[in-house]
C-alpha cells in the first residue's frame, strides 16, 4: 500500500499573500441542504478538499444530479430526482458531517437511513441531542445496526438543547425548515458556519430567523425553490494560515477572510505579542519581537474555537514561558503535542489541560498525523522545526485543507509531497 508524506525544512519565514478557501464545515452542511430544494442550487466557493469529493458521492448515490467542477470550486445540485432515503455505511463513515443527510433527507423525504458518522477521533462523539431534536420533531427514531432510521415527516416544535452543539443545530434547522408549523431552537450554537447555512435556506425561500445567536426561529414552508448561493470563506483554514505565519515570524497578507469571524484568535495572537491588523477582508499577521506564553480555553463560538486549539498549542510550545491550553470541547485532542514530544516540545497532559513550557528550539523529526486539525498542528512544527520533518498520515490533512502545502510553499515554506510504500 502506498501513503503520502509532507516533508518540511523548517525554520523558513513565511512572506506574501494568501488567499482563504471556501468554507469546510459551512460547505458540508449547505450541500446537503440543498436536498430540501425543489429545483437545482448552484453552490459557489466549494473547496476542493477529499470531504467534499465523498459528499458528491453521496449525493448521487440518493439519486440527485450532481455537476461538481472542482477547478472551478462549483457545485451544481438538482435535487428533484432524488429517490433514495438510505446512506451507504461505507461513505457515511468517512466523515463525521455525513449526519447533515439525516436532517435534510428527513426534510425532503419524511424518511432517513443514515450510518452513524464517522470522523476525526478526538474524543466521544455522540449524537443524542440530534436525536433528542428529531424526536421532539415528531419523527420516529430508532437504531438499525449502527445506523439512524427516522420516520415521519417533520412538525414544528421547541427545542431546547442540553448543550450547545453545531452538528446538532444545523440538523435540526434542516429537518425543521420544511416541517409543518414553526420550530423554535434555544441554546442553539452560533458558529459562522451555522450563520452561513441559515442565509442558504433564506436564498431559497426558507424563513429562519436568529442565526448568530442562541435562539433560531424556523417558519415551515412547503416549497423551496432552487439558488444561487456563495460559501463563507473558511474560518479555520484562515486561523491556520495565521497561526503559520505567526509561528515562522514572517509577515503574511491574507485575503478573502472575515475578519470579525477570527476575533478570538487574533485577541490571542496580539496577547502573545504577534502584529495583527485587519482591513475589510484582509488580515495581516507579522512578527512582533517575542512570543509570549498565553491561557487558552476552547468554548463555542464566539469563544476560542476547538478547531484551532492544536494549532495554536503547537506554536506555543516555542513561546517563553508556560502556557495552559484546556480542551473543553473534545475529550482526545491533544495527540499533537505528544507527537511533538519527538520534536522537543515540552508538554504535561492531565485530563482536558496541556501545559506547554516554550522551547527555544524544535527539531525536526517523523510523526503521524491521526486528525485533521493534529495535521495542520504538526504541519506548523516541521515549519517552526530546525531540520526536516516528516508528517505522515497526510489523507487527514487533505480531508480538510485545500492546497495547504502549495500556499505555504508560496509563502516560502519548503514542503514536498512523497509517496511512499507502507
Ligand atoms: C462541529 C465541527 C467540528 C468542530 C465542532 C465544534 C463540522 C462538520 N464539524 O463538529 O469541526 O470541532 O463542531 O466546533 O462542522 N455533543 C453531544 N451530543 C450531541 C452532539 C454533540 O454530547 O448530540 C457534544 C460533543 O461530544 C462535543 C460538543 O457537544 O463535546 C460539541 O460538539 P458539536 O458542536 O456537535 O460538534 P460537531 O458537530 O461534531
Amino acid at each position: 500500500m502506498t501513503v503520502q508524506k509532507l516533508v518540511i525544512v523548517g525554520e523558513k519565514q513565511l512572506k506574501g499573500e494568501t488567499s482563504v478557501s471556501g468554507g469546510k464545515n459551512s460547505s458540508l452542511a449547505i450541500i446537503p441542504a440543498a436536498l430540501l430544494a425543489d429545483g437545482p442550487c448552484t453552490i459557489e466557493n466549494v473547496p476542493d478538499i477529499q470531504d467534499i469529493h465523498v459528499f458528491e458521492t453521496i449525493l448521487r448515490s440518493l439519486g440527485a444530479e450532481v455537476s461538481y467542477q472542482p477547478a472551478e470550486r462549483l457545485m451544481v445540485i438538482d435535487p428533484r430526482t432524488v429517490s433514495s432515503c438510505t446512506v451507504s455505511y461505507d461513505l457515511a463513515r468517512q466523515l463525521r458531517a455525513s449526519y447533515y443527510f439525516m436532517g435534510a433527507l428527513l426534510g425532503r423525504l419524511g424518511e432517513a437511513n443514515v450510518p452513524l458518522p464517522g470522523g476525526c477521533d478526538i474524543g466521544a462523539r455522540p449524537i443524542d441531542q440530534h436525536r433528542k431534536a428529531f424526536t421532539a420533531l415528531g419523527t420516529q427514531v430508532s437504531d438499525t445496526g449502527g445506523a439512524l432510521a427516522l420516520k415521519g415527516n417533520p412538525v414544528g416544535t421547541r427545542i431546547n438543547f442540553d448543550l450547545v452543539t453545531v452538528g446538532g443545530t444545523i440538523n435540526a434547522m434542516l429537518a425543521a425548515v420544511r416541517a409543518k408549523g414553526n420550530t423554535v431552537l434555544s441554546n442553539a450554537a452560533r458558529e459562522p458556519h451555522v450563520v452561513d447555512v441559515a442565509n442558504f435556506l433564506n436564498s431559497i425561500g426558507a424563513r429562519v430567523r436568529g442565526a448568530g445567536t442562541d435562539t433560531i426561529r424556523i417558519e415551515g414552508r412547503g416549497h423551496l425553490r432552487g439558488g444561487i448561493y456563495t460559501v463563507i470563506p473558511d474560518q479555520i483554514e484562515t486561523g491556520t494560515l495565521m497561526i503559520a505565519a505567526a509561528a515562522t515570524r514572517g509577515d503574511v497578507v491574507i485575503r478573502d477572510t472575515i475578519p470579525t469571524h477570527m476575533e478570538a484568535l487574533t485577541a490571542k495572537l496580539l496577547e502573545m505579542g504577534v502584529k495583527v491588523t485587519t482591513d475589510d477582508d484582509v488580515i495581516r499577521v507579522q512578527f512582533g519581537d517575542i512570543h509570549r506564553n498565553l491561557q487558552i480555553s476552547t468554548q463555542e463560538y464566539p469563544g476560542f474555537p476547538t478547531d484551532l486549539q492544536q494549532p495554536i498549542s503547537a506554536l506555543l510550545t516555542r513561546a517563553k514561558g508556560t502556557s495552559v491550553v484546556t480542551e473543553n470541547i473534545f475529550s482526545n485532542r491533544f495527540k499533537h503535542l505528544q507527537e511533538m514530544e519527538r520534536m522537543g516540545a515540552l508538554v504535561r497532559i492531565s485530563g482536558n489541560v496541556a501545559t506547554i513550557e516554550g522551547v527555544t528550539q524544535l527539531r525536526g523529526a517523523q510523526v503521524s498525523a491521526s486528525d485533521l486539525r493534529c495535521g495542520a498542528a504538526l504541519v506548523i512544527a516541521g515549519l517552526m522545526a530546525r531540520g526536516t520533518t516528516e508528517v505522515d498520515h497526510v489523507e487527514y490533512i487533505d480531508r480538510g485543507y485545500e492546497q495547504l502545502e502549495e500556499k505555504l510553499n508560496a509563502l516560502g515554506a519548503d514542503i514536498t509531497r512523497t509517496t511512499v510504500e507502507e
